[in-house]
């Protein structure tokens, strides 16, 4: 994609964007890279994540120069605070879901964009280089695989039931939370999951192969698109209290809405 005289639909950027940012990030799997602790060692940060971002607030910018970008390696908190108060488009980017996968040669790290309007998610997109596989989804519009229309499973059963969750960096807040969670779950499920990104989770769960995902802690990055395509999917994303999905959401549970009462009761 290169600036054009064309303009792109808001949809076709967030797919194009999110395709080229995945290139990148692949370009540079096997090779040398810099990797930075954030918050603790837990958490990090590669120059890959910071220039996936670039290329993406670029491109958003070529496009749309009026629109506000949320990014989680160009955030501040005033940032946070304009997705409850503005009713301005707001793109919401994770230039890299699963950096911990990516930093260690894993596959299962993603690229996330969710584009944001009047405070509710328009647009999802989450891109898996790894795999080519583009997950999409318009509110009101369905939710789609590499252009094909993906739904939620069918399974109303716990016990027939594949879960996920991860891992969060906070150890002894959301990380314990989520340890007391898998020892409620892992007994009564038929089994469990983590494939280490947030948006990828949220996608299985759209597609069908996971009946469900919980986890503590996230931010409207990780979530805002994945969000999207499970709802659209025609699965239920609430937080951990039951109350429905919305941009300041951090501890997320979203299913195919048949387990979904079964899990509440759990966690
Ligand atoms: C992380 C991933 C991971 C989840 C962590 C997130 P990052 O995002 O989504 O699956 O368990 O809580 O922070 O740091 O790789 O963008
Ligand atoms: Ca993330
Ligand atoms: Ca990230």
């Amino acid at each position: 994609m290169r600036k054009s005289e064309v303009a792109l639909d808001h949809k076709d950027l967030a797919l194009s964007v999110a395709r080229e940012a995945g290139e990148l990030i692949k370009n540079y799997v096997g090779g040398q890279f810099q990797v930075e602790e954030k918050s603790s060692v837990f958490d990090l940060v590669t120059e890959v994540d910071r220039e996936s971002e670039l290329l993406i607030r670029k491109r958003i910018n070529e496009y749309n120069p009026a629109h506000k970008i949320i990014g989680e390696e160009g955030v501040d908190q005033e940032d946070i605070s304009i997705l409850l108060e503005s009713d301005d488009y707001i793109w919401v980017i994770d230039p890299i879901d699963g950096t911990t996968n990516f930093v260690h040669g894993l596959p299962g790290y993603s690229v996330s964009i969710a584009l944001v309007h009047k405070k509710e998610v328009i647009l999802g997109v989450v891109y898996d280089p790894s795999l080519d596989e583009m997950f999409s989804a318009e509110k009101g519009k369905g939710a789609f695989l590499n252009g094909e229309s993906i739904h939620i499973s069918n399974i109303h059963l716990l016990e027939h039931s594949v879960l996920s969750t991860g891992f969060p960096s906070d150890i002894e807040g959301a990380r314990a939370n989520v340890i007391k969670g898998i020892d409620e779950i892992a007994p009564v499920c038929s089994n469990l999951r983590s494939f280490g990104s947030a948006a990828l989770h949220l996608a299985y769960v759209a597609t069908g192969r996971l009946e469900g995902f919980w986890e503590y802690n996230l931010n409207a990055w990780d979530i805002a698109a994945g969000y999207l395509l499970v709802k659209e999917a025609g699965g239920k994303v609430s937080d951990l209290s039951g109350s429905p999905y919305h941009l300041t959401t951090r501890n997320i549970l979203a299913t195919n809405g048949q387990v979904h009462e079964q899990l509440l009761g759990r966690l």
